[in-house]
């Protein structure tokens, strides 16, 4: 039986900052966000959207296509969460009027988890093929004002409909595992932003990308020359290009530059969104579909990496008749339609986040259809937008 992806969209934040504005304020050369990282833009959200916001707006297209019907498990995957109990999905259960008989949790291990939760689904759809399983990944990335992650801010949210006789996405059974308890990149309980050791982070990312690799081999998984193209968590692109230089190393690829070059259609969202941590390897693969043609019946190989560290490459086979079920422009239009601020007022908003404490209000300022109206009693308050 194959299971996979049936169905996928997305949604980010509704401002964006172009990187030219830190690149100007800041005295750093443009050409190292543009050429050194391999980064542009970045998606900014307003005070009244979160990842759950983010997430209603990225899984209402393939509610409105498909119903709830046989959605009886969703897994919310962030590491960005709101609540340090409750799911982040039992409160976009909430806001898109789900029905009860489903269960819903969250899961985190860095931008790795949506891949966790993915592997779950198609477990899960294999025990009961009638049923569906509704997948999240949603992610805000913060670092400090002024530090070197700065430019690598970002976020959005992809929802992904697993099921059997998938339409985009057949997953494969071989994937390759790696796991090695170090500190890269982590967020204590009481840190807004994440601490960082960039660097050693890249690294730990590189290494990961052999070992995986190497597992996938052993575990029985295809070799790099059945694999037509591969997409990389971009915690920034220029971050797959180095993972993919890697594994051609590691394959003994001789035209490196002709498969470097394959990554280009999994790079055009990320370099607009930013780091989306787990949502950033869907968005390469949506990337892929959406910028690409004639994909029927080639090989995708996808390299997750959560820092801390716990990294897996699968693949999966597009189907034939998948472009029928993409949503190009509606993901031109999320792109599009966010309004530009500049350098004074991100950084006022970066430095406002830290000062909602206790119960507040949000003011209305979402281009979306969900809003997070504020807190009261310490109860998180989420709205359809009038
Ligand atoms: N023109 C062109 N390229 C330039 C440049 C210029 N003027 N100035 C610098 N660069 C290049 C550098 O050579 C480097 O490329 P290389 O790695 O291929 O050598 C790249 O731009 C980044 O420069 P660097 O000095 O290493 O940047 P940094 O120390 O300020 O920070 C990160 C880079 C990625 C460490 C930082 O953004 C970070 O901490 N990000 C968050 C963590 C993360 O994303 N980790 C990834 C794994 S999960």
């Amino acid at each position: 039986m194959k299971i996979g992806i049936h169905d996928i969209a997305a949604a980010t934040g509704s401002l964006v900052l172009d990187l030219a504005e830190i690149a100007t304020n800041t005295g750093t050369d443009l050409a190292k966000f543009h050429r050194g990282i391999g980064q542009f833009e970045m998606s900014i959200n307003t005070v009244d959207e979160d990842i759950v916001t983010m997430a209603a707006r990225a899984a209402k297209p393939i509610l409105d296509r498909h119903g709830s019907d046989n959605i009886r498990t969703i897994l919310f995957a962030t590491e960005s969460g709101v609540d340090q109990s409750k799911s982040a999905g039992v409160f976009l259960h909430g806001l898109l009027g789900l029905p009860g008989n489903c269960r819903v949790v969250e899961l985190k291990e860095a931008c790795y988890s949506a891949t966790a939760a993915l592997q779950f689904a198609v477990a899960m759809v294999a025990r009961k093929p009638e049923e569906k399983v509704l997948v999240i990944a949603s992610d805000i990335a913060r670092y400090e004002l002024d530090s070197s992650g700065e430019p690598t801010q970002g976020g959005g949210a992809v929802a992904m409909l697993v099921s059997a006789d998938p339409a985009l996405f057949e997953i494969e059974p071989a994937t390759g595992l790696w796991t090695s308890d170090v500190m890269d990149f982590w967020r204590p309980n009481d840190r807004s932003t994440a601490v960082v050791d960039g660097h050693y982070s890249m690294q730990v990312y590189l290494d990961s990308v052999g070992k995986a690799w190497s597992d996938f081999q052993q575990a029985g998984g295809n070799s790099f020359d059945e694999i037509d193209y591969f997409c990389y968590h971009q915690p920034f692109t220029r971050m797959a290009v180095k993972a993919h230089r890697r594994l051609t190393e590691i394959c003994e690829v001789e035209d490196v530059d002709a498969s470097v070059a394959t990554l280009e259609p999994t790079m055009i969202y990320n370099r607009r969104l930013g780091n989306s941590y787990t949502a950033s390897v869907f968005f390469a693969l949506l990337s892929l579909l959406d910028n690409s043609e004639n994909l029927a019946g080639k090989r995708v190989g996808l390299f997750s990496y959560g820092s801390g560290a716990v990294a897996e490459f699968f693949t999966g086979i597009i189907p034939e008749g998948y472009e029928k079920h993409l949503r190009v422009a509606h993901h031109a239009e999320m792109l599009d339609q966010r309004t530009n601020i500049d350098y004074a007022d991100y950084r006022a908003r970066h430095a406002a986040y830290d000062e909602l404490t206790g119960s507040y209000e949000t003011e209305r300022q979402t281009n979306g259809d969900y809003r997070f109206a504020g807190v009261v009693d310490h109860k998180r308050q989420y709205r359809n937008a009038e």
